[in-house]
């Protein structure tokens, strides 16, 4: 008897996807969950949020990212079924009695995720891991409903997957770690609607190199280029794609949108949907969360672009109609600059709170490949003949560079109007060109001091 038993569909259900092909769905437990309220949910919140401001494709939805990281823990499953099946206990091999939890786990590692999620998180102190565990283990979701068909314990199973306690570290590491069903869909998918190429690497022969191991998953030597083509990608994907200033800027804007929403409604005067007041208002339950998504958040900010506060009116159509913030790169000599700039942009009318910000790249929700440090447990190993684990950037010259590289930036926002007033004399010009001699090719900079000759005595 299998430890989770799963009545399968008398015909199996394919959906149609761009980067798989087909998503094959067999058991009725996922067939379920798909068709679950807060599963379909999924098809409102866009997947890269206001980084599809810059890349007009990327409108794709976390339903077919969650999707698609069921499909690749699937297709793994069958690889490590048929090649590398358990046949006793603690073998190091796979064992398949595991299959549904896996897949059960990559249908929903992301479903705690709401519109926006990194700003709003920070803004309402709302955490998408935390809800997410509880979406699975509520019994008034369809969710837990659909799981309790396998068995009464089976959803804390799958929470304890996606939460990294469950004791299999196989099952755990297939939906996250370095390496894993979610990174290998989330960069094809993102690659794929933004229009880019460099996200592009060989995932079929990433699926034929991939093996269980007894502490995990890891790549047989023979793949080690199509692993190595795979960090390099990624590295690439957060440069181009997830540290983009621009997607950064939206973001920026973004947040200070809501900020101010929330500062204006607590002096009682916005008019705001049921469901985002609660938010406002800091008192909320899981039924108010899995009512939000993109389209309630879009239909408040074109409210507001109409509301009696000027400056979130003027947030609300920057958001909208796409007016970016313009930016600096800054380090930690320049940082101390700022304030002499904020009184600038102060100076120039706009308040500092909601029209500058800074932003590291670092703060995104994305990392990039590190053996060492916090994640050194996901670290990628590359198994050799005779079955001795090495980490990748010991054999790939090529990862080991980008692991010395410093990856990403720190920003500073403002008025895009700042920089603007070269051609159209204004009252304000000397403001402005003195804002102006900080900011040089996109970077802040001391003024340089005229040099002064050394007499010689
Ligand atoms: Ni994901």
């Amino acid at each position: 008897m299998p430890r989770f038993p799963s009545e399968k569909l008398k015909n199996e259900v394919v959906l149609r996807d761009p980067v798989h092909e087909y998503i094959h769905i067999e058991d009725k437990v996922i067939f379920d969950i798909l068709k679950a309220k807060e599963f379909q949910r999924m098809r409102r919140i866009k997947q890269l949020g206001p980084i599809s401001y810059v890349f007009p494709g990327a409108t794709h939805t976390r339903f077919e990212h969650n999707s698609g990281v069921y499909e690749l823990t699937r297709r793994i499953c069958n690889i490590f079924a048929r090649k590398y099946p358990s046949m006793a206990p603690n073998d190091g091999l796979w064992d398949d009695n595991n299959r549904l939890l896996v897949e059960c786990a990559g249908l929903l590692h992301d479903i705690g995720h709401g519109p926006y999620s990194h700003t709003f998180e920070h803004l309402f102190g709302t955490n998408h891991e935390k809800i997410g565990q509880k979406i699975i283990t509520d019994p008034n979701t369809e969710i837990n409903h659909a799981l309790k068909q396998v068995s009464s314990n089976f959803p804390d199973q799958v929470a304890s997957v996606i939460a990294k306690t469950y004791p299999n570290a196989q099952v755990v590491k297939m939906i996250s770690s370095q390496a894993d069903a979610d990174r290998m869909d989330y960069l094809q998918r993102d690659a794929y609607f933004t229009g880019v190429s460099y996200g592009q690497f060989d995932l079929s022969r990433i699926l034929r190199v991939i093996r269980p191991y007894s502490d995990g998953i890891c790549f047989t030597n023979n793949g080690m280029h199509a692993v190595e083509d795979y960090i390099v990608s990624r590295y690439q994907m957060y440069q181009q794609v997830y540290f983009h200033r621009v997607g950064r800027s939206m973001e920026v804007l973004l947040h200070h949108l809501l900020q101010r929403a929330k500062d204006v409604y607590q002096k009682g005067n916005l008019q705001v949907t049921p469901s985002l007041a609660k938010f406002l208002e800091g008192n909320w339950t899981l039924a108010d969360y899995l009512n939000l998504d993109d389209g309630v958040m879009e239909t408040n900010f074109s409210m507001w672009t109409k509301a009696n506060d000027p400056i979130l009116s003027d947030l609300s159509k920057r958001y909208l109609y796409r007016k970016p913030l313009a930016s600096v790169k800054i380090n930690k000599e320049t940082k101390n600059l700022l304030p002499k700039l904020k009184t600038l942009i102060n100076q120039a009318g706009f308040d500092p709170e909601y029209y500058t910000d800074t932003n590291s790249a670092f703060d995104e929700p994305y990392d990039a490949y590190k053996p060492t440090g916090k994640n050194a447990n996901s670290q990628i190993e590359i198994m050799q003949d005779d079955g001795t684990l090495i980490e990748l950037s010991e054999l790939s010259p090529l990862v080991r560079a980008l692991n010395g590289t410093f990856q990403g930036d720190e920003r500073f926002f403002f008025p895009k109007i700042m920089l603007s007033q070269n051609d159209e004399p204004q009252i304000f010009d000397p403001l402005y060109q003195q804002f102006q001699k900080y900011v040089r090719n996109g970077e802040l900079r001391y003024l340089r001091r005229p040099n002064k000759k050394k007499k010689d005595n």
